[in-house]
């Protein structure tokens, strides 16, 4: 969950790596440093805790021409957040950089007899030291031998002091894309340092060896065979990583919603059905498994959760969602019968990747659904199906949980329509439907002041609950974990018929609950639960459709949302939950886009 980036040619390179780190940030922002070469050959680093802003400042008071360096942004794995843990790490002749997880390095600091020299509490610097003592002179070589005794993931970018202007990378599951472009030649942990630079790019192979020197990037196998890069290229622009007027990437990203949910649905209709043909999606595949498995951490499960509940009581088939982190340690009943689906914003999640590829040895068929285009994850799937969400740069997802459902809902359509469980009308009632969930948002968006109102009243709250039955639980799980990461509240989605268990022993005055009540068949319910809490002297949000009629005693703010099929509320109540802990996160004066001790892609385990 580290970014960093590394880059050779005729720019400033310092500048370049600060304002690539600063691009990359949103990975994590612990400590942030660079390493360069200068005019003489000479290395120089700076490296500090705290945000890329504070190492931009102490650049610029002591610049360094250069045109050849790396860069770092760090959260923190081995060892605290302190100036000595920040990256880049220096041992003798080698300057390293790494985003992963070194897991022998034990072993590695007892091989070569470290322990007395290591500065630092770093893996990374044990990585480096090893290097040191293999290093005579040749870079593969050396790196050669260190990856054949390294275990665990990592994406190394390198310098060597006796080989000026050069730098090499290394990458196993941590992620790497490069490019060679006018301006020199540049690698970074994804595409949004590269954008403002190239739109062509590669993403450098696992265990290959990447050599950018300022008027080249060459890759290797491990035993030195040249390789020609397989070139993409980005469907982003530049804007689309920059926040383009609004205070917040969080807030510029859940305004984006409507129009990524049509660029999501749009080009995988043919006449108002479903169709996957693009990503070569068999329909026989999705007619025969007799199970599926959906398997993602954090809100991309938040998404299959909503999922499950749409398709298991239709297509009539078993469908479970997995933790990744969990899935992998519970001896899991899957087989070639079970259709397997992974779903990633940023398609590198070790969990979710370490999950796919336990579901391939089993012979599963995978689909990912993911955002980021060339990743692991999609890399490595059967098939994918790319959300087209654009960047997603503030470290909570929004844009990404609803372009992650309308394809999930949109390939149910499909399997519905093969099963024969739909008929082509229904079908295209169905994706009619739910194209026109992208003007549900956007009246949502629209009640951005109503919400920052209600907001006040619960802001200043310890606690808070969501809860909800049936889909409307599902989507509370999402409304808690959106509140939780970045306002700080503690927040807890609970089944709101499952509250008189136990957890009601929690509702006293004031307390806040986002009741969800959306889904009639089940409405009287959910309402029996909210006059339990409100007797208890909830202070109640209830968020429900605008064509029902509740008692005005039943919540102390009702927000309406558009009248929508049950299936389809969850894209106006999204945006609903976002705008509640957006507002709450600035209202607290916090950092909206990068709060504490997160990153936006979990890269290590
Ligand atoms: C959501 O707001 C969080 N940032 C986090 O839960 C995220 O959804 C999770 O880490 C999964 O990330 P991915 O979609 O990139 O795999």
């Amino acid at each position: 969950m580290c970014g960093i980036i590394g880059y050779c040619g005729p720019l400033d390179a310092q500048k370049v790596l600060l304002d690539g780190l600063t691009q990359l940030e949103y990975r994590g922002y612990d400590s942030a440093g660079i390493a360069l070469f200068d005019e003489k050959s000479r290395i120089h680093f700076i490296k500090k805790t705290g945000k890329v802003a504070a190492l931009r400042q102490v650049c610029e008071e002591t610049p360094i021409l250069s045109h050849c360096g790396i860069g770092h942004t760090r959260w923190a794995t081995h060892g605290g957040v302190t100036g000595e843990n920040a990256h880049p790490h220096i041992v003798g002749r080698v300057t390293m950089i790494h985003n992963g997880i070194i897991e022998n390095y034990q072993y590695l600091t007892e091989k070569y007899r470290l322990g007395e020299r290591l500065h630092s509490q770093t893996d990374t610097e044990v990585a480096a030291a090893a290097l040191n003592e293999i290093y005579d002179g040749e870079p593969f070589e050396a790196i050669r031998e260190l990856l054949s005794q390294l275990e665990g993931s990592y994406a190394f970018c390198i310098m060597f002091e006796d080989r000026p202007g050069e730098i090499y990378a290394v990458r196993n599951v941590s992620p790497l894309v490069a490019a060679h472009m006018g301006s020199g030649a540049m690698i970074a942990s994804d595409l949004t340092a590269l954008l403002p630079y190239s739109k062509k790019y590669f993403v450098v192979p696992e265990e290959q060896i990447v050599k950018l020197t300022a008027y080249s990037v060459s890759l290797y196998t491990l035993d030195g065979k040249k390789e020609a890069p397989e070139l993409l290229e980005a469907s982003w622009n530049t804007d689309a990583a920059m926040k383009n007027g609004f205070e917040h990437f969080m807030l510029k990203e859940i305004h984006e919603q409507p129009e990524v949910l049509k660029k999501t649905l749009v080009p995988r209709l043919n006449k108002g059905l479903p169709d996957f043909s693009d990503e070569k999606l068999p329909d026989s595949l999705l007619k025969e498994v007799s199970s599926i498995r959906i398997i993602a951490c954090g809100t991309a499960m938040h998404a299959g959760i909503v999922a499950r509940s749409l398709i298991e009581p239709r297509l009539r088939i078993p469908v479970t969602v997995s933790i990744a982190s969990e899935f992998r340690y519970e001896e899991p009943l899957i087989d070639e019968k079970t259709l397997t689906i992974v779903i990633s914003q940023s398609g590198e999640t070790i969990d979710t990747l370490a999950a796919l590829r336990l579901a391939k040895e089993r012979h599963s068929p995978v689909i990912s659904i993911v955002n980021v285009k060339g990743s692991t994850i999609a890399r490595e799937s059967d098939y994918v199906i790319y959300t087209h969400g654009g960047p997603e740069i503030a470290v909570a997802s929004t844009k990404a949980y609803t372009v992650q459902i309308a394809a999930l809902y949109l390939l149910f359509c499909r399997m519905a329509l093969v099963r024969r469980v739909y008929s082509e009308d229904h079908a295209r009632r169905f994706t009619e439907s739910l194209l026109a969930c992208a003007s549900a948002m956007e009246t949502m968006i629209r009640q951005k002041d109503t919400i920052n109102e209600l907001v006040t009243h619960i802001v200043n709250c310890p606690d808070a609950f969501f809860i909800g039955r049936g889909m409307d639980y599902a989507f509370s799980l999402e409304g808690a974990l959106k509140l939780k990461e970045i306002s700080y509240i503690h927040a807890e989605a609970y089944a709101a018929g499952e509250l008189k268990h136990g957890t009601i022993a929690l509702i006293t005055d004031h307390v806040p609950v986002i009741a969800i009540a959306t889904q009639k068949p089940i409405l009287a319910k959910t309402v029996s639960n909210i006059r339990e809490i409100r007797a208890r002297g909830a202070y109640v949000v209830l968020l429900m459709t605008e064509d029902e009629t509740l008692e005005e005693s039943l919540a102390d703010v009702f927000v309406r949302i558009p009248k929508l099929d049950d299936k389809f509320t969850v894209f106006p109540i999204a945006v609903v939950l976002q705008l509640i802990a957006y507002y709450a996160s600035v209202q607290k004066g916090l950092d909206v886009d990068q709060p504490r001790n997160l990153a936006k892609s979990v890269t290590v385990e």
